[in-house]
């Protein structure tokens, strides 16, 4: 026995306790540890039966993830189910706090399962970009149905207890202390010399589906809706297929070669450096975890426009009491109805009780007097984007705001240094830059400024945690890393409208690429005024965007912007009026017009995010690459079955993006395609984003 698996014998029942902190993940020496104990509680002549339990927060949460893409060594957790379910004597799990992935699995090959009512249980392997590789796709469907087996494997989403005690995930969700109902359980299954249930041999749920083959395609379908362009909810439904048409052991070879197809698959690739990305991003070099945080207990937001009523409600939905302070009644009694309506709408949808949205309106405190932010721990500021009006504002919160307070701002693009500067306490100061709808969004991007302190970044990263967001560290710059991006990729999507594309073109090549739309159906969805408003401020021009909005084609708000919209629908139609505008302009800038095919459109916005990003990590502005694959999956929609910008860029071999950039330089496109040195320089060393990032630098 291994320090990792602990035996013990508790009168007739061996009691398999593991201790693998934090997850009890089941790595090699968990897995002998395992092994060995089930042997040796076999050979064992005074134990009757077996209880399996974890030690610490949790059951097994699923496999050692630092054992991935590694060739599988031996015990391999299939060994392993393989002699806990051929066990002579009954093995009862005892399950709390999560058991995923692989940790369900080894629950299924016990014969029984118990579990505390907060246990949570599911295979989310699929949001990896793979299969519950270990007779995941087999045993479920025998327990609950092929239906349930399909939507909890192709979600990835657990349940809880007591749904998994209705499914028959497990037969008895016990209250009280889990190791002694576990023996207790152990003890009921000796003395009534109950069988020993191997979920392999429950056939009847399987045949039942075996009549029904229709329900694989019918799934199929519904997952290439809701996961458009996904392998991996596919070859899930593929390895459940295999359960209804093999034996159990045909069909634990065919999940197996499907498991081994999407490991190998780009897709996965993409989908697990997107796992680590997202973890990876909270974590800030020169900031270090033990870095003194300040509490969080009370909010204050100044502005319940769009975005402050949707920052608001984060707090609310986390309990946080916040104060929402605005300048006149009407915009106040406006954004409050608006933020009740979004929460009645919730509860119509079922999602939380009609309670629960008194409960968070009552969180809120409206207010029109800025005074009454002097409580809160934190106040962030969602007032128009004007410089003047945030420094006169925030010099007012340096006055009124408590000692140690943070002041944040929610700036797309303004200079959070200059914003600083208007208070005497610039180190309390910090960017949190959320994306709208930003009750929905989950991207916070947080912006540092030149003097913010570490403990207000440290701070800020717990808290967004805390409102379900995940964070991404920025440094100061116009648009900062998201925004910065989004403006040369708009670039792009522009010049190929002058060049030859109409917006349907364009979104439909994007669209195909992955993201939920295309950019011009995002404009339209934003509305085409507010930047608009900007241009005209800043002397910019964007002549097809400036003479739709003339026409006062400010996109779905109008029914009218680069589609056309109905009162019914927000289909987007294409307009031949748009199309005439199109052409026109085009031509002012281009003496004819040309064909562009899907590859140029997806390489000229995808390699335009690449070059721009690279520049964003090279200046520093962004801590890594990885920070920026987050920022535009989290923040801009884009798809994480390719990983994000910079991943991408590495899946098409990063020497062809830096061939393709300079194609689009020398073919005239303009400066911003001159290649950002670091692409450059990683190039001629053979290296790739992610090397640089592993090497920090
Ligand atoms: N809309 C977006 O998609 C988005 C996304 C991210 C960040 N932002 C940024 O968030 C900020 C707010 O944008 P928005 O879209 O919510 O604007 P908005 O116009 O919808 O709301 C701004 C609100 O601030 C109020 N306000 C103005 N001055 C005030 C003051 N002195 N005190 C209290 N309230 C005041 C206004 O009455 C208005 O209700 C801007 O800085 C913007 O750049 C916007």
């Amino acid at each position: 026995m291994n320090d990792l698996v602990r035996y013990a014998l508790d009168g007739n029942v061996a009691v398999l306790t593991v201790n693998n902190p934090p997850v009890n993940a089941l790595g090699h020496g968990v897995r002998t540890g395992l092994k060995e104990g089930i042997e040796r509680a076999i050979a064992d002549h005074g134990v009757e039966a077996i209880a399996l339990v974890c030690a610490g927060r949790t059951f097994f949460a699923g496999a050692d993830i630092a054992e991935f893409g590694k060739p599988p060594v031996s015990p391999t957790l299939r060994e392993v189910h393989e002699v806990m379910e051929n066990c002579p004597k009954p093995i009862i799990a005892g399950i709390h706090g999560t058991a995923l992935g692989g940790g369900l699995e080894t629950a299924l090959a016990c014969h029984y399962r118990l579990a505390v009512p907060s246990a949570r249980l599911g295979l989310p392997e699929v949001k990896l970009g793979i299969l519950p590789g270990a007779g995941g796709t087999q045993r479920l469907p025998r327990l609950v149905g092929v239906e349930k087996a399909i939507e909890m494997i192709c979600t990835g989403e657990p349940i809880g207890a007591h749904q998994a005690h209705q499914m028959g995930v497990v037969d008895a969700v016990t209250e009280g202390d889990l190791l002694a109902a576990t023996i207790d359980f152990a003890d009921h299954v000796v003395a009534e010399d109950l069988p020993l249930p191997r979920v392999r041999d429950r056939d009847r749920l399987i045949a039942e589906a075996a009549r029904r083959p229709e329900l694989f395609q019918a799934a199929r379908e519904q997952f290439a809706k809701v996961k458009r362009n996904l392998m991996a909810p596919q070859h899930c439904i593929s390895a459940i297929q295999a359960a209804t048409e093999m034996d159990f052991d045909g069909g634990m070879r065919r999940e197996r070669e499907l498991f081994e197809e999407l490991l190998k698959s780009d897709q996965s690739k993409a989908q697990r450096h997107f796992f680590f990305a997202e973890r990876l991003a909270s974590k800030i070099p020169d900031v270090p975890r033990d870095t003194p945080r300040r509490e969080i207990a009370t909010a204050a937001i100044v502005g319940a426009g769009t975005m402050g009523g949707g920052i608001a409600m984060n707090f609310a939905n986390a309990g946080i009491p916040t104060v929402i302070v605005e300048t006149s009644q009407e915009a106040l009694d406006r954004g409050m109805a608006t933020i009740r309506r979004n929460y009645e709408r919730t509860a119509q949808k079922g999602r939380i009780s009609a309670s629960d949205v008194e409960t968070r309106m009552g969180l809120l405190t409206p207010s029109l007097d800025l005074a009454d932010v002097a409580g809160a721990d934190i106040v962030i500021e969602a007032v128009f984007e004007n410089m003047g009006l945030k420094k006169e504002l925030f010099a007012k919160l340096d006055a009124i705001a408590k000692p140690g307070a943070i002041l944040a701002t929610n700036t797309s693009t303004l200079d959070v240094n200059e914003i600083a500067a208007a208070t005497a306490r610039p180190e309390d100061v910090i960017g949190l830059h959320f994306f709208s709808p930003a009750n929905v969004m989950r991207l916070l991007e947080e912006v540092r400024g030149e003097k913010t302190a570490k403990e207000v970044i440290a701070t800020c990263m717990d808290l967004a945690k805390r409102i379900g967001k995940v964070p991404v560290l920025a440094g100061v710059c116009h648009g900062f890393i998201g925004n910065r991006m989004l403006h040369a990729y708009f670039d792009q999507a522009y010049a190929l409208l002058y060049e030859g594309c109409q917006p349907r073109d364009v979104d439909k090549a994007i669209h195909d690429f992955g993201f939920a739309m295309g950019p011009f159906a995002m404009a339209d969805l934003a509305g085409l005024d507010v930047s608009w408003r900007i241009r005209k401020e800043t002397g910019q021009t964007q002549p097809i965007a400036d003479r739709l909005c003339e026409m006062g084609r400010f996109g779905q708000k109008t029914e009218a912007g680069f589609y056309r919209y109905s009162q019914y629908s927000r289909t987007p139609q294409p307009d031949p009026e748009v199309a005439a505008i199109v052409e026109e302009e085009g031509l002012k800038r281009h003496d004819a017009r040309r064909e562009i095919g899907a590859a140029e459109i997806v390489d000229r916005c995808m390699l335009a995010l690449v070059n721009e990003g690279a520049k964003i990590l090279e200046e520093g502005i962004a801590l890594r690459a990885s920070d920026i694959d987050v920022t535009y999956v989290y923040g801009y929609s884009f798809p994480v079955y390719r990983g994000g910008p910079m991943f991408w860029a590495g899946l098409m071999g990063l020497d062809k993006a830096l061939e393709t950039i300079k194609g689009f330089h020398a073919a005239g496109h303009g400066d911003v395609w001159q290649p950002a040195p670091l692409i450059e320089r990683l190039v001629a060393e053979g290296r790739s984003f992610q090397d640089y990032d592993q090497a920090g630098g």
